[in-house]
């Protein structure tokens, strides 16, 4: 029980040491720093800092030396690669978005459980059935949230991206591709290959604004995966996007990208994949049950991928499990 009270505890404390800009501050000032200053750099109670930073030291987050009677405390190697938000590989926006968005939605785990759909209504206010206009409910959150999806691939995208060889596929969509975090770790490893995401038309545009970096490597086009034509590609990539929808909108998108795409060419879904008995990993339950309080989908075993590929018309599918948070299914027509 008491570890059980340490971890919620601790998960709290980096939450709020992120938002209030702790691990910056301390990766700038490159030597070490009194409770004072940091309370004075970042507008906040000396104390109250005081003591979020001794338990940061607690929990081995941070580290403190002291002189002359006072305590000057510095970051780890581990702080300042994850938690600085201006580290490349800064899991910052992923832990914004867990404090700010999905704890709220997961204190109300108990009634999805009881009704089996979204919180969504309760939670923000707004309607269950239009999931992305909840994510995306003002312009803060459409950043937050391209933000969270845009950190999991400097951690997972290259294991994604080389789960199969995909040197062969010249034209690559990225559907609903995001901020464009895993089209580049694609480009990356295939430069021969064009690399294009499709995402609606506010995400693209803040996509560019904010995620590209001027880097000309991935194309970015405006446009709905549901509604219309998609353009021709010869390999679409369909990343954390079936487990966000009910099967009969997945099984339209998938039979969509069957009859776009040329025999040899495919569709790679890159998804948290369940043993086949459910009984793990645990990430992708937990994942299961995010995708309860905040989608209308959830995670699934390689066999309901498998078969439902068939049903559009693919008959050559296979799954890599990466080992990371997200594995790879590849089916080629
Ligand atoms: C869960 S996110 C996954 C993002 C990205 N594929 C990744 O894994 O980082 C789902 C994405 O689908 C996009 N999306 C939702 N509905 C869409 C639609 N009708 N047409 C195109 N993109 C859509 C969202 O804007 C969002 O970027």
């Amino acid at each position: 029980m008491g570890c059980f009270l340490l971890f919620c505890a601790a998960l709290q404390v980096i939450f709020s040491a992120c938002e209030l800009g702790v691990f910056d501050l301390l990766l700038q000032s490159q030597k070490p720093v009194s409770a004072a200053e940091v309370a004075q750099n970042l507008g906040t109670s000396g104390d109250g800092m005081e003591r979020l930073l001794d338990v940061l030291v607690g929990i081995e987050i941070l580290e403190v030396e002291h002189t002359e009677g006072t305590a000057y405390y510095s970051s780890t190697d581990v702080a300042n690669l994850y938690l600085a938000k201006s580290s490349p590989k800064s899991l910052h926006d992923m832990i914004i978005y867990q404090s700010q968005t999905i704890y709220p939605l997961w204190n109300t785990m108990v009634d999805a459980v009881r009704e089996g759909k979204n919180q969504n209504e309760k939670t923000f206010g707004l309607s269950s059935e239009d999931i992305f206009s909840a994510i995306y409910r003002s312009d803060e959150e459409m950043l937050k949230f391209m933000g969270l999806m845009n950190s999991t691939w400097v951690i997972d995208g290259h294991d994604v991206v080389t789960a199969f060889d995909l040197s062969g596929f010249k034209s690559v969509l990225d559907l609903g591709g995001c901020s464009g975090g895993l089209a580049r770790e694609l480009a990356k490893v295939y430069p021969a290959s064009a690399v294009t995401v499709l995402d609606l038309p506010n995400v693209v545009q803040v996509a560019k604004r904010h995620f590209s970096e001027g880097d000309a490597a991935v194309h970015f086009q405006e446009g709905d995966f549901f509604d219309g034509d998609i353009p021709a590609a010869d390999l679409y990539i369909l990343a954390r996007i079936i487990h966000d929808w009910k099967e009969d909108k997945c099984l339209q998108l998938l039979k969509k990208n069957h009859s776009c795409c040329p025999p040899g060419g495919g569709v790679l879904l890159v998804e948290s994949l369940l043993f086949e008995n459910r009984r793990g990993p645990i990430m992708a339950q937990i994942f299961s049950l995010n995708m309860l309080v905040q989608t209308e989908g959830k995670e699934h075993p390689p066999s309901y991928y498998m078969q439902l590929l068939n049903r559009a018309g693919f008959q050559e599918v296979q799954v890599c499990r990466t080992g990371k948070s997200y594995d790879a299914i590849l089916a080629v027509k």
